[in-house]
């Protein structure tokens, strides 16, 4: 069902809290609540909340894109097993309950492969439900319910503070390209990537962004331009090829850069595209920042040729919409993201630490540190 349709190119969007945009927020309601994602598929042009109230409808809104960015899409996973448990609760046997409660977590697990996040969050559900699985089926449901609500809360105050540890890197007056959406839209609220911009702003810094149209899907086109016009930073809109025009140029002083999964080496798969910029970044010198939550980092993975690389629609190549420009029954290829290896990486900005030159040693110490 729709609900809150705001006008078209949407600059006077309504919001209730200081967050600059929320994708995700959570609706009680008499019988329980329900989950409202922002549909990415529409904007600019809509602005509209989507209700969702069940793993499955959850699901379908990871796999269609309507909630996308690792860490919202783990957010919306983790909303969607509470949603789940909630639906479930009349049903009377403990073991039906389960079985059921077991479809609805791989639903969620089977909507997009690659942003770990979704992996871990839904982990950190599995892990309450453990924990908690001698309550009545209704506390159980509001037990999940408030740790999706947990870690929607958390992934704010993480992105603030990646936000705050990255600002120091950026000079004052950076000219800062970034590919892809990694803004508010793409997580709980404040951002990985536009959350160092945001945060180099707000510690008066002035930053100008360029923001590459990002092929096929068009997420720096209408998610990181819409962002930052919402908030009144500078923002130039590139196609994907003219980074590298612009670099030789000396147009652009960093690249920051969210990202989907990062492996034990320090490989990062990011959006497609990604690669290209930090190639191009490392021919001129450009400082090549990857800014991610720790819980973007899959330690079990030993290096970025093992994280799996979702393959979408060919329509998405084709054409846009109901458009299509392509010769028909031409061959296509949609890789939706690529590994940048970690040698092409200055440095990785987490919550805990900003690791330099990452590799197998730095990543290991991240998470051994106290
Ligand atoms: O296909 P998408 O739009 O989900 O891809 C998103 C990205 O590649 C982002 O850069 C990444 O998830 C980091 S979001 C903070």
């Amino acid at each position: 069902m729709k609900v809150c349709l705001f006008s078209l190119y949407a600059n006077s969007r309504e919001t209730e809290v200081s967050e600059p945009v929320q994708a995700l927020r959570w609706r009680d309601a008499p019988q329980g609540g329900y989950l409202q994602m922002i549909d990415q598929t529409r904007l600019p042009a809509v602005f509209e909340y989507l209700d969702y109230d069940s793993a499955e409808t959850v699901a379908e809104g990871i796999r269609s894109m309507v909630v996308r960015g690792a860490p919202a899409i783990g957010v919306a996973a983790a909303y969607g097993v509470a949603l789940e448990a909630m639906r479930l609760c009349h049903i009377v046997s403990d073991q039906d309950f389960s079985a059921a409660l077991d479809k609805g977590f791989a639903k969620l697990a089977a909507s997009r492969p690659t942003a770990v996040n979704l992996f871990w969050a839904l982990n950190r559900m599995r892990a309450c439900c453990n924990q908690h699985a001698g309550l009545a089926k209704p506390a159980l449901a509001a037990t999940l319910l408030a740790e999706a609500k947990v870690i929607h809360e958390e992934d704010i105050r993480i992105n603030r503070t990646i936000g705050e540890k990255g600002a120091a890197l950026l000079p004052d007056r950076a000219r800062v390209l970034t590919h892809c959406n990694a803004g508010a839209l793409a997580t709980a609220g404040h951002g990985t990537a536009l959350g160092v911009i945001r945060s180099a702003v707000l510690a008066g810094k002035t930053i100008s962004v360029i923001a590459d149209e990002t092929r096929p899907f068009l997420q720096g086109a209408r998610l990181t331009a819409w962002e930052m016009v919402q908030e009144n930073i500078p923002v130039t809109l590139i196609t994907d090829n003219m980074a590298g025009h612009m670099m030789a140029r000396g147009e652009i002083d960093a690249v920051v850069v969210g990202t989907d999964r990062v492996a034990a080496n320090g490989d990062v798969a990011n959006k497609i595209g990604t690669y290209m910029v930090a190639v191009l970044a490392h021919r001129h010198q450009i400082p090549f920042y990857v800014a991610c939550p720790l819980s973007t980092i899959d330690m079990t993975l030993a290096s970025g040729d093992l994280i799996p690389i979702e393959e979408r629609a060919h329509e998405e190549v084709t054409g846009y919409r109901d458009y299509q420009w392509a010769a028909h029954g031409v061959a296509v290829r949609n890789p939706s993201f690529d590994v940048t290896p970690a040698e092409l990486v200055t440095a990785i900005i987490t919550e805990k630490a900003v690791i330099y030159r990452p590799d197998a040693k730095g990543m290991t110490a991240l998470f051994d540190q106290g």
